[in-house]
């Protein structure tokens, strides 16, 4: 593996007012020193675009106490190759990370345009870009939805995965495959990075956890899918984040092959809890925690908010990582409870919508 030291590079972090994207970077803000920050993300309103200013305002703000980093946040689209080149030959970022993309698997079968140009023209336009302006380490989310309805769990990074169960699936796929041949064609060390079901404060609202509590504190009705036997592995964003920070440190090394031609520098690998939860586990400590903070009355009939319904088509019963790749690479593995996690989304939730 090759080091890399952040600390006085230029980084550049995609879907920067994003959920996990603003928090990789106030979290580079405070611990990586005299370096330049760029943010890029379209702003788009696939949700409640105050959930994005709130959060470029809570980067703005760490900015104003952070005398050596230099940050820039450009509105800009990554399906568009101008701005992208343009971003590249100006600021020659030496880490990338890719968290732009259009998310969510419901949504990808009413609205397939918005996944092929963020995710597939977008990630294209950023492996172009770093092919002329090359750079140490890109680093790309990718999804635990590429593993589809596979049976066998844990969900290893050498399991087959070529039986995605939604179009966003493809899009991560097709990302890896991508970054594959770019990296064996111009020797470029990328890594992806399989997220599982990331929850926390400022999430994303299309997600079931904050889903459920908008509907709750309206008094609608939640619907919990496959009759509530759907395991979860539920990971904090505070784990996402340590393991993105990690894994920037960290670049697969280029290889000789024995024809003389580069061995692609490639990874992949799972950020998960490694610890899956049942969804009616989940949904009752989330509303534990709702009452605790003071978002919803002790009184609250949540049994007459509740409705178990079948299985949404695109979606899988099981997610559950096998993390045993990062923890030997990178000594590390997410661990924080969902008590512990649920219990800052609520506290978040009751400060922002009061
Ligand atoms: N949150 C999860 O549970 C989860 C799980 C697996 C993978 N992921 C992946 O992680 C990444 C970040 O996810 P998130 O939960 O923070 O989602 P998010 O939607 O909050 O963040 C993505 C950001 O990218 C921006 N964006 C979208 N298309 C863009 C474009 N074409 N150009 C510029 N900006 C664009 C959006 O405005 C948004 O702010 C995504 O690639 C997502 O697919 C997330």
């Amino acid at each position: 593996m090759q080091q890399i030291d952040l600390n006085g590079k230029t980084i550049l972090v995609t879907g920067s007012a994003g959920f996990i994207g603003s928090n990789l970077v106030k979290r580079l803000m405070k611990d990586v020193k005299d370096a330049t920050i760029i943010g890029i993300d379209n702003m788009n309103d696939y949700y409640d675009v105050a959930l994005k200013d709130f959060r470029l305002k809570e980067i703005e703000s760490l900015n104003a106490q952070s005398p050596t980093i230099r940050y820039h946040f450009i509105k800009g689209d990554i399906a568009d190759k101008a701005t992208i080149d343009g971003l590249f030959e100006q600021y020659k970022p030496q880490v990338v990370v890719n968290l732009a993309a259009q998310a969510g698997v419901r949504y990808s079968i009413t609205n397939p345009d918005a996944y092929i140009q963020s995710n597939l023209i977008g990630f294209y336009n950023i492996l172009e870009a770093c092919r002329n302006w090359p750079v140490e380490h890109l680093v790309y989310a990718s999804s635990s939805s590429v593993y589809g309805s596979n049976k066998k769990v844990p969900y290893s990074t050498d399991d087959k995965v070529d039986n995605p169960v939604s179009l966003y699936a493809a899009t991560k796929k097709s990302n890896e495959l991508m970054a594959h041949a770019y990296s064996k064609l111009y020797n470029i060390p990328s890594t992806g990075l399989r997220f599982f079901t990331v929850y926390g404060p400022a999430g994303r609202p299309d997600m079931a956890y904050f889903g459920f509590t908008n509907k709750l504190v309206k008094g609608d009705t939640i619907q919990i899918f496959n009759f509530g036997n759907c395991m979860r592995d539920f990971t904090f964003v505070d784990d996402i984040v340590e393991g993105v920070v990690r894994i920037m440190q960290g670049a697969p090394e280029k290889k000789q092959g024995e024809d003389g031609l580069p061995l692609p520098p490639y990874a992949v690998y799972n950020i998960g809890n490694n610890n899956p939860e049942n969804l009616l586990n989940f949904v009752d400590i989330l509303q534990q925690e709702l009452i605790r903070a003071k978002v919803l009355p002790e009184d609250y009939d949540f049994d007459a908010h509740k409705q178990l319904v079948p299985m949404q088509p695109g979606d899988v019963p099981t997610t559950y990582a096998d993390t045993s790749a990062l923890e030997r690479d990178f000594g590390f593995k997410p661990s924080t409870s969902l008590r512990d996690g649920l219990r800052a989304f609520a506290e978040w939730y009751a400060g922002f919508y009061k």
